[in-house]
């Protein structure tokens, strides 16, 4: 299997014992960056909050791919342009990844960690 497979088993895992992982993803970042939680005043339906987290999860099935790295590029420099500092947007990745890690509890596995980790590294280096 390669890492996007293994990170498509792993968001398996966490579908079945947990369902829809967005709320605990924004509940983990909204504690860890208190001040970002004002910013999505006008994302009502969590539409805004839904879009971010599939690009995450795209971005970390084709890592290294042109589209990927550029779009990653691109909204870093948008994030900044409106309140959202380079080292909070990146360390959003890391967020997603823990939370996962925690609602999949006895079903994540050490290869799972490896696979997300080296796949963020990918998206990060590669988009700096
Ligand atoms: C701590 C990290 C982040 C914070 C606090 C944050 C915050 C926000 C906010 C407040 C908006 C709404 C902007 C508006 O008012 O229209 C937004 C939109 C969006 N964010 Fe993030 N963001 C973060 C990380 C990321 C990451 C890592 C990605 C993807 C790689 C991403 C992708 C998007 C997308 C696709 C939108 C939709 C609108 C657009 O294209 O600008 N965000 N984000």
């Amino acid at each position: 299997m390669n890492e996007a497979e293994i990170i498509s088993q792993s968001l398996e895992a966490v579908a079945e014992r947990a369902g829809d992982p967005a709320p605990a993803v924004f509940a983990r970042l909204f504690a860890e960056f208190p001040q970002a939680e004002p910013r999505f005043a006008r994302d009502v339906n969590g539409s805004v909050r839904g879009e971010m987290l599939a690009m995450v999860l795209n971005c970390l099935m084709d890592p290294g791919g042109p589209y990927q790295l550029h779009l990653v590029r691109a909204e870093r420099l948008n994030h900044d342009g409106f309140g959202t500092p380079s080292q909070e947007f990146d360390r959003f990745f890391g967020v997603v990844h823990e939370t996962c890690r925690d609602l999949a509890g006895p079903d994540w596995t050490a290869e799972y960690d490896t696979a997300w980790r080296a796949q963020i590294d990918r998206v990060l280096q590669g988009s700096q």
